[in-house]
């Protein structure tokens, strides 16, 4: 085993850190979150810290790096109040992956890209045109980690929109059939092959 302590992590070059510390916790989700700024700008960013944190209600949250520059996914959640996630798929890895360059604020990513946008049921924010799981969430609260200056985002689902062939009769959204990607770190996508479900379990 190759031992990195506490002291070596914080003295590596930022890429390798980066990298090393993002692999670490394993296969991560890869999302695009969509956002609409004040003056109507549209905005779209890669984010692959999304994560559910409880059903009922239903809150999903993701990690914002500092604030130390503009983050536009950031600024128009709290001007606007609202926010959309999209996992991303195979067909679209490479021009979801570009939303990560630092576009400032007046430039769209997509218009950067070939990925489009989409308005449904007067929701306030852009879907990604074609993404077979799209959701619309409401802004509720965010939270300032103070040991690093990261901001955990938290919003509850308004609207789910799921492509039918990837929902099974227990409300499984079964990920494979759409070929959606799970992301090793900060630039390695993967496509998982079937799951393989197990029973609901009670005590032996
Ligand atoms: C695979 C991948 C995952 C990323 N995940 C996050 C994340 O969870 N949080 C974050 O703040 N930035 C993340 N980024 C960086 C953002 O995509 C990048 O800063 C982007 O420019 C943010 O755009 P915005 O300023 O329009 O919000 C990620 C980048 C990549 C390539």
């Amino acid at each position: 085993m190759i031992e990195f302590s506490k002291n070596q992590i914080d003295k590596l070059p930022h890429l390798e850190k980066i990298n090393l510390i993002n692999s670490a916790t394993g296969y991560k989700s890869a999302n695009l979150i969509g956002t609409i700024s004040e003056d109507h700008i549209t905005n779209l960013a890669i984010f692959s810290s999304v994560t559910h944190y409880g059903s009922a209600p239903a809150i999903f949250g993701f990690v914002v790096r500092p604030t130390t520059v503009t983050r536009n996914t950031y600024t128009n959640i709290k001007t606007t109040g609202y926010f959309t996630i999209n996992p991303v798929h195979e067909k679209i890895i490479t021009d979801a992956h570009h939303t990560s360059a630092k576009y400032p604020e007046g430039i769209s990513e997509f218009e950067k890209t070939d990925l489009e946008e989409e308005y449904k049921d007067n929701f306030k924010a852009p879907f990604v045109k074609g993404s077979p799981i799209q959701i619309g969430l409401k802004f509720l609260e965010e939270h300032h980690i103070k040991a690093n200056g990261t901001i955990l985002v938290l919003g509850e689902i308004v609207k789910l929109y799921v492509k039918e062939s990837l929902i099974e009769n227990d409300l499984f959204i079964n990920l494979s059939k759409a070929n959606i990607a799970t992301i090793n770190g900060l630039d390695g996508y993967t496509i998982p092959l079937a799951p393989k479900r197990q029973a609901y379990q009670r005590p032996k």
